[in-house]
């Protein structure tokens, strides 16, 4: 079933809501709106992406009409040095998000996988455009399938929940919602309550033997800098910063 847009225009009158049945990615119609002065918080939603974007230039399968795929733009002045804090905010939110509409727990690996018993339910891109962020957002809602062979096992919503279905609708809305909570403790606490938050709500922060996926270093993680940074500890002692990638559970 289609997303049902009087459903969500309803429930969020003040968004301005692009909606795509097909496209390439969000990201690329997001950015091209930004060039031509979209407003803040305007959204890009699409159906299905036939070109979805991931991580670290991998791919992002968008099956039609079971996920949420979508790319906000959010115009908060953030100095470049802190734009992990930025990934950081958008995992919480969208946790925040699947816990209250879906009432299902998810832990964040850092910077931005939303997980389920360490399968990967959704996740998160953010681009620096011309100073605006275009955050996009893939939430695995109502797969009841997916292909083989992709690196981090996924799940989805529907399949955590025992096959019960998740309104699509009332996620993206909750999304939103969430995501403004969680830009507003930004602006108005400032990154502190974004890396509180955080180290709290992702099992990766502290103590968790990791692999450096850039570097293959094997560690144990030891909190975040700053800026949002994961550190390791290595097993030689010495702690670096994960400037790059991510990290995966090591043994
Ligand atoms: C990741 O690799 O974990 C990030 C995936 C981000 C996927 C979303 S779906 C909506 C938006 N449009 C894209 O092409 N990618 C992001």
């Amino acid at each position: 079933m289609p997303l049902d847009l009087g459903l969500i225009s309803s429930l969020r009158p003040q968004t301005h809501l692009f909606y795509f049945p097909s496209i390439d990615s969000t990201m690329s119609e997001a950015a091209r709106m930004v060039r031509n002065g979209a407003c803040d918080g305007a959204v890009v939603v699409a159906e299905e992406q036939t070109a979805g974007l991931g991580r670290l230039g991998r791919n992002w399968v968008s099956q039609a009409d079971v996920g949420v795929y979508c790319s906000v733009l959010l115009r908060i002045p953030v100095p470049p040095a802190q734009f992990p804090i930025v990934s950081l905010m958008l995992g919480l939110a969208t946790a925040d998000a699947i816990e209250k509409v879906a009432s299902v727990a998810c832990d964040l690996r850092w910077p931005n996988d939303v997980l389920i018993s360490e399968r990967k339910v959704a996740g998160i891109l953010p681009h620096l455009v011309e100073q605006c962020i275009v955050a996009g957002i893939g939430i695995n809602v109502n797969n009841t399938k997916f292909d083989e062979g992709l690196r981090t096992q996924p799940t989805s919503l529907h399949m955590a929940r025992g096959g019960k279905p998740v309104s699509r609708e009332h996620l993206l809305v909750q999304l939103l919602t969430s995501i403004d909570e969680f830009r507003d403790r930004l602006v108005s606490i400032g990154p502190r309550a974004i890396l509180e938050a955080f180290s709290r709500a992702s099992s990766y922060v502290s103590n968790r033997r990791v692999v450096i996926e850039d570097n293959g270093t094997r560690g144990i993680t030891a909190g975040l800098d700053e800026n949002g940074f994961l550190l390791v500890r290595s097993d030689g002692g010495k702690v670096s910063r994960v400037a790059a990638g991510g990290v995966r559970p090591a043994s």
